[in-house]
């Protein structure tokens, strides 16, 4: 990958397989299999898979984990909450990345980012664990300055900004609110960027709403998940991915055009 400063020429893609294991657990079999999606992933292009192994357990298992982690050739990034017992799990499979999420029992989905500022002395501990044996820690927030601010002092290598209010207001059709809400993310990334963090983003992303977040330079992976295996459905993972990796390149190569 050519890196230039905190800009990458090339954007990576993690693919996010949770929803392959809520379709399994609706009939609580093996099928379909979140590993064999992974591998799937993995050849037509991830550069990472991502998974989150929640509290209540409703999509991703333990079992999952543990495949996931000797049997796939791409980083895995668990996505975690900040309790003693994600840590114990994270610091026995040691995956390449680990990113603190907030979960909240009754959510559908991670609703929001952590709260990195207001619980500093309480994720330190989990940072300095985590990062302590190598795992690349990363911090799903919001994009504030303070959040971003709060990242960089506990010592998070990366932070993922949460792109769901972004897309919520492009699915809405609201045009300005969309584009405001991309601005603050753009600065956002530009200032982690200054704080010498790693900036991922995600949540949310679609074929239509990736494009304005691919072409922030600061921006160098992106975690998508529900969207792609949605589609799955209908063209097949493969195909789903191909055409989400086209549209990150379409809005890369625009902007190394800009440059
Ligand atoms: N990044 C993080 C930190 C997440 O928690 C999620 C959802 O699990 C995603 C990315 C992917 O979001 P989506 O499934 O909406 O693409």
């Amino acid at each position: 990958m050519s890196m230039t400063g905190n800009r990458a020429d090339y954007l990576r893609l993690g693919v996010n397989i949770d929803h392959v294991a809520t379709i399994r657990n609706a009939r609580g079999g093996r099928h379909p299999d979140p590993v064999r999606a992974a591998h799937i992933a993995a050849e037509a292009g991830a550069d990472g898979i991502t998974a989150h192994l929640r509290e209540d357990r409703r999509h991703i298992t333990d079992e999952d984990i543990a495949r996931l982690s000797v049997e796939i050739d791409r980083p895995l990034n668990l996505e975690m909450a900040a309790t003693d017992e994600m840590l114990r799990i994270a610091l026995r499979h040691k995956p390449h990345a680990a990113c603190i999420v907030p979960e909240k029992r009754e959510e559908r989905t991670t609703e929001g980012g952590l709260d990195a500022a207001g619980g500093h002395n309480q994720l330190k501990h989990f940072v300095s664990e985590l990062s302590g044996i190598g795992i690349r820690v990363s911090l799903f927030i919001e994009a504030e300055e303070r959040q971003m601010d709060a990242a960089a002092s506990l010592g998070a290598q990366v932070v993922e900004i949460h792109t769901g209010r972004y897309c919520d207001l492009a699915l809405a059709g609201d045009g300005p609110g969309r584009e405001r809400e991309l601005d603050r993310i753009r600065e956002a990334a530009r200032y982690a960027a200054a704080l010498g963090l790693e900036v991922h983003a995600g949540h949310g992303l679609t074929f239509e709403t990736v494009g304005g977040v691919a072409a922030i330079p600061e921006v160098v992976e992106l975690n998508i998940g529900h969207f792609l295996i949605g589609e799955a459905i209908f063209s097949g993972l493969d195909s789903a991915m191909r055409r989400m990796r086209a549209q990150m390149d379409t809005a890369r190569a625009r902007l190394a055009g800009q440059a």
